[in-house]
């Protein structure tokens, strides 16, 4: 039996996350889920928003479908996801952009850089230390590589006129590229923010480290119509979790309006992970159709709250099976 963990989050993860899991049970009934309580929410409970047990039910899942986690302005708190994925050593984070004119597939390094967790407050100041490791960078050098094998070309967004630890980045980044025979070129990450807005036709898959990916994949979400149009996938060697881009975006939560699309689509994600591809293709489609027939949610100018456009969807995937 494939066992997918569900981990609904706070805020909106509450409402896009089981309009996700109708559509998985309805194309995969063969699929066992089982609910793991992870986030701010279980915190302020219990006061632990994920613990070693916890850990050990993510880990026995061959898959996870994740929501949203809100991280609470508290130093004492260590993020949550941050925690699991590096637990669960994810190390690839897969972030597709598609739309009109558009396909781009960013490539995050996901366990490391900006994000090692390794930081200290002093009396006069605070540091985080930006490591970036031979290893780190060689898988997921690789993972880019392999993609971009069966796509097109790679780009390395970077800071290397500033950062050595960047040269690091890029040296390993170029030379697996060449290993590869995937034609490669570098970019710096600022100008690179600008040209893929403005150029998207340039860029096929890019890899960056972890902060860089952080920020570049929220801000061409633009390109598609905002947050709630993008998924992701944290991949790993022996583990896996799908989740929309998005936060728990608390201003809009318990409204039924924000935008289930992305929750969809990583949901469709996991289920390509899981080898199966047809039924994830039929979700994409089955999503297309409904916003081609302009049925919206709010940040897309319509008027369909989120549990109507999971209907919709759900009546769509139906239809395509039929
Ligand atoms: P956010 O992504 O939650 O929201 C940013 C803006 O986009 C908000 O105005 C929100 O209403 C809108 N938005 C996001 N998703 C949407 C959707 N599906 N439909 C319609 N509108 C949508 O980011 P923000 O506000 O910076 O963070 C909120 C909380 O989420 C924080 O506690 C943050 O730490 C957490 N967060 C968690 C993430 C995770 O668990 N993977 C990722 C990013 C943020
Ligand atoms: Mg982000």
């Amino acid at each position: 039996m494939v066992k997918v963990a569900v981990v609904e989050g706070d805020g909106i993860g509450h409402e896009v996350i089981p309009v996700a899991r109708d559509l998985l049970e309805a194309v995969r009934p063969d699929l066992e889920f089982f609910d793991v309580e992870v986030g701010y929410g279980r915190w302020e409970r219990t006061g632990s928003a994920c613990d070693e047990e916890t850990i050990a039910d993510l880990r026995s899942a061959d898959a996870i479908l994740f929501g949203a986690i809100t991280t609470p302005p508290d130093p004492e708190y260590r993020s949550v996801l941050v925690q699991i994925r590096k637990a669960l050593d994810l190390y690839a984070n897969v972030r597709p952009i598609r739309g009109e004119g558009v396909d781009v597939v960013i490539v995050r390094e996901n366990t490391e850089g900006l994000y090692s967790g390794i930081e200290w407050t002093e009396p006069v100041r605070a540091c985080t230390l930006r490591v970036v490791s031979r290893q780190g960078s060689e898988r997921i050098a690789r993972y880019a590589c392999t993609l971009a094998k069966s796509r097109r070309h790679l780009t390395v967004g970077n800071k290397a006129n500033v950062l050595k630890s960047d040269c690091l980045f890029v040296d390993i980044c170029t030379a697996e590229a060449v290993r590869a025979g995937v034609p490669c070129r570098t970019s710096y990450i600022d100008a690179l923010c600008l040209d893929l807005l403005m150029h998207p036709d340039r860029y096929d898959v890019i890899v960056t480290t972890n902060m860089f990916g952080d920020i570049l994949s929220d801000a061409a979400a633009y390109l598609v119509g905002g947050l709630g149009m993008l998924p992701s996938a944290n991949i790993g060697d022996r583990h896996a979790l799908f989740e929309p881009v998005h936060g728990s975006a608390p201003d809009i939560a318990g409204r039924n309006i924000a935008n289930p699309v992305a929750a969809i689509r990583s949901a469709a994600m996991l289920l390509a992970h899981l080898g199966d591809p047809a039924s994830a293709a039929a979700m994409e489609a089955a999503v297309g159709r409904v916003l081609s027939a302009g049925i919206r949610t709010p940040d897309l100018g319509g008027d369909a709250g989120t549990r109507e456009f999971g209907a919709a969807v759900l009546r769509e995937v139906g239809r395509g099976k039929a």
